[in-house]
């Protein structure tokens, strides 16, 4: 519920002067996919080589962001909601920065995402789907999550006693069982340059 008696305060430097400054457009990654599929590996990456590429970028992974300003929420559905609510508002902030944001997170609902994307401009929310069978990112188990879950010791896992809800339509499909991670980066940055955000 927003408060009547707040007022939107218009700042004099604009999102394109920003942009402008540094000779590229932003817009949000919004990884999407299992535990395991490779969302945080392939958004360092990117991160990597964008740096490189002297763009400016950042990544809100879901692990660190959980430590910090989510600490207050656990994987109920509804805490879920909001986390993914949060993180959007958080992403779109980067945006007005003029920094291409990459989000991290399973965001296992196609709900908060397109809720997500109504925050922003058209072309600035680009939903890639880290695309990754539940058997391989369950082997994979980086962090023995998995196996915890699945001996009960995790309640509400996603893919397990938790929904995913894949993307009905996302900008990107990109498949880590198949590619490598750099060759998952690789087709970002093309894409971004097809697009002219880069
Ligand atoms: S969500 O669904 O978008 O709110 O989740 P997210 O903020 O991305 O957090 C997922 C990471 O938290 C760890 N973890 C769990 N994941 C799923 N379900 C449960 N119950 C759970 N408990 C802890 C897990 O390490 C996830 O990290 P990733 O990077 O996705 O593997």
């Amino acid at each position: 519920m927003v408060n009547q008696n707040i007022v939107m305060h218009p700042t004099s430097i604009t999102k394109k002067k920003r942009q402008e400054i540094n000779r590229h457009k932003s817009c949000v990654l919004w990884f999407t996919g299992y535990s395991g599929s490779g969302k945080s590996t392939l958004a360092n990456e990117l991160d990597r080589q964008l740096y490189d590429l002297k763009i400016s970028s950042y990544v809100l992974d879901g692990d660190n962001i959980r430590h910090g300003l989510n600490h207050d929420l656990g994987f109920s559905a509804n805490d879920r909601i909001e986390n993914i609510r949060r993180v959007g508002e958080v992403a779109k902030l980067f945006v007005d920065s003029g920094t291409i944001v990459m989000t991290a997170f399973i965001s296992p609902f196609q709900k908060d995402r397109d809720q997500v994307r109504q925050l922003f401009e058209d072309h600035e929310f680009i939903e890639v789907f880290v695309d990754c069978p539940f058997e391989i990112c369950e082997q994979r188990d980086p962090k023995g999550l998995y196996r915890k879950a699945r001996k009960g010791e995790i309640k509400d896992f996603t893919g397990i006693d938790s929904p995913y809800e894949p993307p009905l339509n996302p900008e990107l499909t990109v498949e880590t069982e198949k590619h490598s991670i750099k060759e998952a980066a690789n087709q970002i940055i093309q894409y971004l340059g097809q697009i002219g955000m880069i």
